[in-house]
């Protein structure tokens, strides 16, 4: 197909330390696949990494590293556009166009804020509550047509709509509305000792969450210590939380429908499957381990790229901001 008659997609990730399993079932592993018919923007989103407290230089760190983990997954930089949000200073500013046409009321709705607020009860900032504005922004300004993402996602996306429909409505046509491209399998990856909760870096058990860079045992070890029921039967049935979440994470990367591995787990017990599993995802993350430590020797070719992607980001972005500056009724300066 013709490059110009390509959809567009455009997802981004926070540099918050190494990705989760979560991430990459959820978001990042479809990142991946969609480059072949979409064209595809990707970005690490450190403008949003800063409505919760960090060391600004483990963030300068961790968004490198997040840089190098996409491109080791496989967003290649010659097929996408893959960048870093504070590279691209559309993102900002297109954030105030939009801001002024999102309303307090449906801010103070957004879930992901309650459960941040609740949190960090000591630092309930402005950008916590506009966080969602800045994510339209980001998806909008390239004219999106589909946002791959988690299911934690999908409230801010519906918000990017009705505020691109708002827009479109007071001003002319400008914003195409973005539709969310949610996965069938692994849309929430739970918690391997609570399987009632999404899987978050944030947890505090470290047993709960597996890093994309965790090793092949300390894989294993976490995945034999996943809480399940007192059941023995592999089955996905209601009820059965971390049996359904370990073998939704199976299916996720080996491919095997539930049935075909209710099948070929039958009479077996949750031990032997429990390291099937964990076995299954470190040969998948196998390769992500390898590009990633890699890339990360070559800080040179890292910059390059998102350095390029960065000028390609900004170039497309811009068209966007100018006619919607102009619609708003700035005066022009050039
Ligand atoms: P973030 O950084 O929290 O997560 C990145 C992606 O991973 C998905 N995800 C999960 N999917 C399945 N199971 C889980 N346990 C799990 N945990 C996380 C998320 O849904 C997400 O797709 N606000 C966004 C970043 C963002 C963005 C954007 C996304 C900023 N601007 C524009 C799309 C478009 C966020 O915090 O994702």
């Amino acid at each position: 197909m013709p490059e110009e008659q390509k959809k567009i997609i455009f997802s981004g990730i926070q540099p918050t330390g190494t990705f989760t399993l979560g991430n990459y079932i959820g978001a990042v592993r479809n990142w991946i696949k969609l480059q072949e018919e979409y064209n595809c923007i990707y970005s690490i989103v450190d403008l949003h990494a800063i409505t919760v407290k960090q060391d600004p230089a483990k963030l300068r760190q961790h968004t490198l590293e997040a840089y190098a983990l996409i491109l080791a997954c496989g967003v290649d930089p010659e097929k996408s556009i893959a960048f870093i949000q504070s590279h691209v200073k559309t993102h900002a500013e297109m954030n105030w166009i939009l801001a002024c046409s999102t309303q307090f009321g449906e801010l103070s709705r957004m879930t992901q804020f309650k459960d941040k607020s609740a949190k960090h009860p000591d630092d309930i900032n402005a950008g916590l509550f506009t966080y969602p504005v800045l994510m339209a922004a980001d998806i909008l300004l390239y004219k999106t047509d589909l946002v791959p993402v988690g299911v934690d996602q999908k409230q801010h996306l519906e918000l990017a709509r009705d505020v691109a429909k708002r827009f479109n409505q007071k001003y002319g046509e400008l914003f195409t509305i973005p539709e969310p491209y949610i996965p069938e399998i692994g849309a929430k990856v739970m918690s391997l000792q609570d399987p009632t909760k999404k899987m978050s870096k944030s947890d505090e058990n470290p047993n709960a969450c597996i890093f994309i860079l965790d090793d092949t045992d300390t894989i294993i070890r976490k995945f034999k210590r996943a809480v399940t029921d007192s059941d023995s039967e592999i089955r996905y049935a209601e009820g059965k939380d971390g049996i359904n979440n370990l073998m939704t994470i199976f299916s996720a990367v080996t491919g095997d429908s539930f049935e075909k591995i209710e099948r070929d787990f039958a009479g077996k017990g949750y031990g032997e499957f429990k390291l099937a599993v964990g076995e299954a995802v470190s040969e998948a993350l196998r390769p992500v381990r390898e590009n990633f430590a890699r890339l990360m020797q070559d800080k040179e070719y890292l910059k390059k790229c998102y350095s390029e992607g960065a000028q390609k980001a900004l170039s497309i972005s811009q068209k966007t901001l100018s006619k919607a500056y102009r619609k708003v009724g700035f005066v022009d300066f050039k």
